[in-house]
């Protein structure tokens, strides 16, 4: 398995690979298209040996806050650290850009999302609702948070 930059040719892939994880709330495939374009985003794509995209993460990797806006890893994939490899690139991509802190946004109950985001020292911050949903801001430091990286 090897992380990479998605590129324009990922979108139908990344589009249902959104959907295998996120159902009715996938992103429709022109925000795929946009984020894949727009200069300012990034898409890690997980690719295994065979060539199958198992997992993408999006990111907005900038000084001081980064923000991580989407992480999924295809249902048959999960459990084999493509999680963990894509949210370590992430991370180290932030630091590379002297980001001071990784913020992203989870659902309260989405215990697997939750437990591999504090296993690399994201903390809640606050929780919230939207659209009847509750969820939590986490937040990474990376200024204090440098040596307990896996
Ligand atoms: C959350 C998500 C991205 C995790 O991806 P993943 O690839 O399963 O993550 P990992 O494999 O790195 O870690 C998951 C578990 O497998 C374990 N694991 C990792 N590699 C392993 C291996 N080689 N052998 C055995 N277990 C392993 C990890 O320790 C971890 O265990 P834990 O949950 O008890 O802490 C995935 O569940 C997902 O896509 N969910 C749906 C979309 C979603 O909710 N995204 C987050 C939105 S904020």
């Amino acid at each position: 398995m090897t992380t990479r930059p998605g590129t324009a040719a990922d979108v139908a892939a990344l589009a249902a690979l959104d959907a295998a994880c996120f159902g009715a709330r996938r992103w429709p495939r022109e925000a795929w298209e946009e984020v894949i374009l727009h200069p300012a985003w990034l898409t890690l794509v997980a690719e295994t040996a065979g060539g199958e995209l198992a997992g993408a993460a999006v990111l907005l990797c900038q000084r001081p806050v980064s923000s991580l806006a989407s992480l999924a890893v295809a249902p048959a994939w999960r459990g084999c650290g493509i999680g963990s490899a894509l949210l370590n690139d992430c991370i180290l991509r932030c630091r590379g850009a002297c980001a001071n802190e990784v913020v992203l946004e989870v659902d309260e109950d989405n215990e697997p999302a939750m437990r591999l985001y504090r296993r690399f020292g994201f903390r809640p911050r606050r929780g919230f609702e939207d659209e009847g949903i509750r969820r939590v801001e986490m937040t990474l430091t990376l200024s204090e948070s440098g040596r307990r990286l896996p």
